[in-house]
């Protein structure tokens, strides 16, 4: 079995996002021993944000060498996904959603004819076979009823991207208000950390 374990802070060892994604993913690891790990870090690695030669190239025109390399990439990008049967992310909320690294690796698997099609109905996910486990961590409070609630474009977008791609179930642990305050801040890790050591790992 594979598990593709993901982050996209860029706050290093600092993330809370970070902490939790190695949390769940640790938990696992413990329940399934043979496990195959690959881990992707798009905070020290990314991947080049979508540009018209990626488009270019991938429609057969010669790719410029930068590019070449690029595309090489987000191509290993989408095998890794399309090969994992668990995918464990840490996504923290910036400015109101994802970080914009983890929306250059989504605009590499988000891939018409590999992990969607477009049919009589409409689009249909061809990605649904996997386990996709989301550690989201946020400064403030975005649950439902709450002011902020609106604003909320982390968890409703990745809930939509994968619903698209065929993955309707996608698990979230969420730290919230980590930047209310410093007791806070550990109350909403430990809960988060303790999620992760609760998930059922089957
Ligand atoms: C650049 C930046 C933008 C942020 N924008 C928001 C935001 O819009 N809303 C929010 O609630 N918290 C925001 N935060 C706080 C983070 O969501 C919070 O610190 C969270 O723990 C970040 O996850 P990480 O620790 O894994 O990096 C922002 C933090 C940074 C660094």
């Amino acid at each position: 079995m594979k598990l593709l374990h993901i982050d996209s802070s860029v706050l290093g060892s600092h993330s809370v996002s970070r902490q939790v994604s190695a949390a769940v993913v640790d938990r696992l690891r413990q329940a399934n021993p043979g496990l195959e790990i690959i881990y992707r870090d798009l905070g020290s690695t990314p991947l080049s944000h979508l540009s018209g030669s990626h488009l270019a190239a991938a429609q057969g025109a010669a790719a410029q060498a930068e590019v070449a390399q690029d595309l090489v990439a987000g191509q290993a990008a989408l095998e890794e996904f399309l090969a994992a049967d668990i995918v464990v992310l840490g996504a923290p909320m910036y400015n109101f959603t994802i970080p914009s690294q983890l929306k250059a690796w989504i605009d590499r698997i988000v891939v018409g004819g590999k992990t969607f099609k477009y049919g009589p109905q409409g689009a249909e996910g061809l990605a649904g076979n996997k386990r996709v486990i989301i550690a989201i961590s946020r400064g403030g409070f975005y649950g439902t009823g709450t002011p902020a609630a609106v604003g909320e474009h982390l968890e409703t977008y990745l809930r939509w991207v994968f619903g698209f791609i065929g993955v309707t179930n996608p698990e979230f642990i969420l730290a919230d208000g980590i930047q209310v305050g410093p007791e806070h801040r550990e109350k909403a890790l430990a809960g988060a950390l303790r999620a992760a050591t609760d998930l059922h790992a089957a």
